[in-house]
């Protein structure tokens, strides 16, 4: 194989600068050339493609986003459009592909190998971990992070005011955000997407810790959350209770920032792994972990398969919170 393309695609994570500087260093060595294409599957249709070397992904390692920029494509989704990023790869003649991000990308790509006959290697980036096939994506851990930092300086306010707070993370579809936050940071409760939320099993457990001496309490939500979003919430309680209560809605913020070691670790190794996979001739597999070990998995399953949060998280915020 001589010449690949890489593109980042969907919501951008802390961590895929790392992915990109391994791909392309990892190409280089093995005398391969990189073509990027900027804002995603969008740019492999209108061919925003830019030649990368060494020098054009150094100083990267260490900043949050994606220097190759990033869209959600619904051209990429109809045949139509995808005829015509095929025309871009050919007129580039490159024989593999790595496309880094979530399951939506994951699918974009499955669909784009059968359509033209390319070899393809996907990257889990996303911050919400919530990819079939590998127990991290690339972003989650600086989400993690990003969040419990912001919840540190939450309780303080929470504790001087003695107020209740909901704290609202990200997660569509996916409680892993919330859940890892909530260990890490101690809180009351986390209302996950893959539960369902009781608002008067909240108040009775809130309750619960007032009369044990607790004054403040820190409950998360996942933004997907069945009962609604945190001011959703935060309504059905007042209804309820004389609570003083705040919400604060963390968003975007969790998306940036330097990434973690963590993040720039985990991204190197599956950006390493991604290329030298194209090299041995492995095609349309997702690159992640198993554990602490690089896995493969049919790009098929990580979109028509759901990754279950583990009920052991689920169950350890209610004990670690009583
Ligand atoms: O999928 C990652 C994610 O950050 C979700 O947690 C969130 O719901 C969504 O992207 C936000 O997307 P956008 O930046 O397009 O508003």
């Amino acid at each position: 194989m001589k010449k690949i393309g890489l593109l980042t695609s969907g919501g951008d994570a802390s961590g895929m600068n790392a992915a990109i500087r391994a791909v392309v260093r990892t190409a280089i060595t093995y005398k391969m050339k990189v073509v990027g294409f900027k804002k995603g599957f969008l740019g492999l249709i209108k061919d925003y493609a830019l030649e990368m070397d060494s020098k054009s992904v150094s100083g990267i390692i260490c900043q949050g986003g994606t220097i190759l920029h990033t869209t959600r494509c619904p051209e990429f989704k109809e045949k139509k459009g995808r005829a015509k990023a095929i025309d871009v790869i050919n007129k580039h003649k490159l024989e593999g592909i790595v496309v880094i991000g979530g399951e939506g990308s994951m699918r974009g790509l499955a669909e784009l190998i059968e359509d033209s006959g390319i070899a393809g290697i996907g990257i889990p980036g996303t911050i919400d971990n919530d990819i079939f096939g590998t127990d991290y994506a690339i972003g989650f851990d600086t989400a993690v992070n990003v969040a419990v930092n912001a919840i540190d300086n939450i309780r303080d306010t929470a504790t001087s005011h003695e107020r209740l707070f909901l704290v609202e993370v990200m997660g569509r579809h996916a409680g892993y955000i919330a859940i890892f936050t909530g260990i890490a940071s101690g809180v009351e409760d986390c209302l996950v997407p893959e539960t369902i939320s009781h608002i008067d099993i909240l108040i009775d457990k809130l309750k619960a810790g007032h009369k044990r001496g607790k004054e403040s309490s820190i409950v998360i939500v996942a933004e997907g959350d069945d009962a609604g979003g945190a001011f959703d919430i935060e309504k059905k309680i007042r209804k309820k209770t004389a609570w003083e209560t705040r919400v604060s809605v963390l968003g975007h913020i969790q998306r940036g920032g330097r990434p973690t070691a963590i993040d720039r670790i985990n991204a190197s190794r599956l950006g390493v792994a991604a290329v030298e996979a194209l090299k041995n001739g492995v095609t349309t597999k997702m690159v992640g972990l198993d554990k602490d070990d690089i896995a493969f998995v049919d790009l098929e399953d990580v979109w028509s398969k759901k990754k279950e949060l583990s009920s052991e998280y689920i169950r350890m915020v209610d004990i670690l919170s009583t």
